[in-house]
């Protein structure tokens, strides 16, 4: 008996191609924020178009793919069974392809339902529904046929994510069709508000969060060679997560026509989830502690370090900007945009690098990437493109908040909106900077991936691994 990797090896490189896409749309818009002139009056190049194309390639294409990825390969190694239902999982991967390519020809034509992460038109949102359903079939009946008794915990992190995701869609994206490219939303005023909202932020806690983090409780422990720091940690927090996440998405709805009381509950909900985001952090710190001396001469260990501070530091700034009256501060300025990719670019982007170098060698029968320095060297750039990116924005958003709430003695507002863009445009050319070199990184990555995988003859892995790290508990 071997297991199916096939499916993984595609899911990997398709990793990094939508990696390299989606960050390459997204220096394209960081650029036309600083130069606006460079959409050159075309509709399809402009800014409102592009935007969601970038948000919708990094997210679901790129984190997707590696989020499905992952899945069915630490599915199989941890429950010791090939995967449940293969011709399904190849439908997976190919649905979930035509998918992307349906995004990437809508949104550039300005065919979108206006909510955001959830864009995509009908159509494209019922074939999402069936590949997702297909998707939780592999991954469940693999779990179901599985060889030991023990579900080890990085699945009870990706199944919560495959089950959230899935009712999460379909709740937000109800809604009356009238057209082959037009539905009506059943949900309206402030309770459409409050779905979507409901939706964009456990978006953010399953897709971004719960998912990178059974990522992060199988290929930490796997570099590190060690178990995980504590077991029992890492259920409680889960439970923890998975309870408090629902509630907190009312503080994207801060001073709204959302009832008072309810944003104050997505306030106070937002900061308990401190609690549990943070269980996970120090549980995957600690999982290196007795490795540290690895991080000298291992580039991988380093991205996976830095993946679990950004997510700490991400999961510390969120709750603050729940506040109301910081909230007051932050809204509508690039502070959320910092936020955003503190978590996006330092947290998910940085694990599923650090996840692939760790996983694509051992697809093709190898120890180790084609080239430990050029992990190395794209560890160094991404970083600095990362630390460029965040903090100007923080800075920049500061900032602007700061300059919009600025009054004269008589009254009147001390700047016009249009100074604080132009002050912020020296941020915008730093963060393109920054975006310029976490993209430039991911080539290196492609370099590295295709050398790694030419010439290389997979190798069928029997399925007698070791029993995972952490499954004695
Ligand atoms: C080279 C790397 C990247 C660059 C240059 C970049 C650039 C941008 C820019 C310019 C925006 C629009 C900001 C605005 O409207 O003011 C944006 C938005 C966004 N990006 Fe990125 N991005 C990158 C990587 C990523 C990655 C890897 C992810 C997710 C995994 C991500 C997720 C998002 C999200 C969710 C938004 C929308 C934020 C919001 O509405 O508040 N980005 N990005
Ligand atoms: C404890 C955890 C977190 C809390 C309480 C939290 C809270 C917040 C708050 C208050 C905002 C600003 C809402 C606004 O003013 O419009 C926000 C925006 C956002 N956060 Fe977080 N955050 C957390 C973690 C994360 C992580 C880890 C990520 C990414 C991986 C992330 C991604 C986002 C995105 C994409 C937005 C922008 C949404 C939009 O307006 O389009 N957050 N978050």
């Amino acid at each position: 008996m071997t297991y199916n990797d096939k499916i993984i090896r595609q899911f990997a490189v398709m990793t990094v191609v939508w990696g390299i896409v989606g960050m390459l749309v997204g220096v394209v818009i960081a650029a036309q924020l600083w130069i606006p002139a460079l959409n050159f009056d075309i509709p399809w190049l402009s800014y409102g178009r592009l935007r969601p194309l970038h948000t919708n390639a990094v997210i679901f294409a790129f984190g997707g793919c590696a989020l499905i990825g992952t899945s069915l390969y630490v599915v199989q190694r941890t429950c010791h069974v090939k995967l449940f239902a293969e011709k399904l999982a190849s439908f997976v991967f190919w649905g979930w392809q035509l998918i992307i390519l349906a995004a990437a020809i809508t949104l550039p034509l300005g065919i979108t339902q206006g909510k955001e992460y959830a864009e995509l038109e009908w159509p494209i949102d019922l074939l999402i529904a069936v590949v997702w359903v297909a998707y939780a079939v592999v991954f469940f009946g693999t779990i179901v046929k599985r060889r030991v008794s023990h579900i080890y915990v990085a699945n009870w992190f990706y199944g919560a994510f495959i089950l959230t995701i899935a009712l999460l869609h379909i709740v937000n994206n109800l809604a009356l069709p009238v057209t082959p490219f037009k539905a009506y939303q059943i949900y309206t005023g402030s309770v459409d508000a409050l779905v979507q909202w409901w939706y964009g932020h456990n978006a953010v806690g399953f897709f971004l969060t719960a998912g990178f983090l059974g990522m992060m409780y199988y290929f930490v422990p796997k570099q590190a060679e060690g178990p995980v720091y504590s077991y029992r940690l890492s259920i409680v927090h889960f439970w923890a997560l998975i309870a408090i996440y629902m509630w907190a998405g009312p503080h994207h709805l801060h001073y709204t026509a959302l009832p008072d009381w309810l944003q104050s509950l997505g306030m106070v909900f937002s900061l308990i989830l401190l609690a549990p985001s943070w269980g996970g952090m120090i549980n995957g710190m600690m999982t290196l502690s007795g490795a540290w001396h690895k991080l000298r001469t291992d580039p991988v260990l380093k991205f996976m370090i830095v993946a679990l501070s950004f997510y700490g530091m991400s999961t510390f700034e969120g709750p603050m900007m729940s506040i109301k009256t910081v909230n007051a501060l932050s809204h509508y300025t690039d502070w959320t945009i910092g936020h955003v990719h503190s978590g996006a670019l330092g947290w998910v982007a940085m694990m599923t690098i650090g996840s692939m170098y760790c996983l694509i060698p051992r697809l093709v029968g190898e120890k180790e990437m084609h080239s430990i320095k050029a992990i190395d060297l794209h560890f160094w750039v991404s970083t600095i493109g990362v630390v460029f990116y965040v903090t100007s924005m923080w800075i920049a958003g500061v900032m602007q908040g700061l300059m919009w709430r600025a009054f004269n003695d008589d009254g009147t507002l001390t700047y016009t909106f249009i100074e604080t863009i132009a002050a912020t445009k020296p941020y915008y050319a730093i963060r393109l900077v920054g975006g310029i070199l976490v993209l430039s990184g991911m080539f290196i990555m492609a370099w590295n991936v295709w050398k790694t995988m030419r010439n290389k003859r997979p190798e069928p892995v029997p399925a007698s691994e070791p029993a995972h790290w952490g499954e004695h508990a």
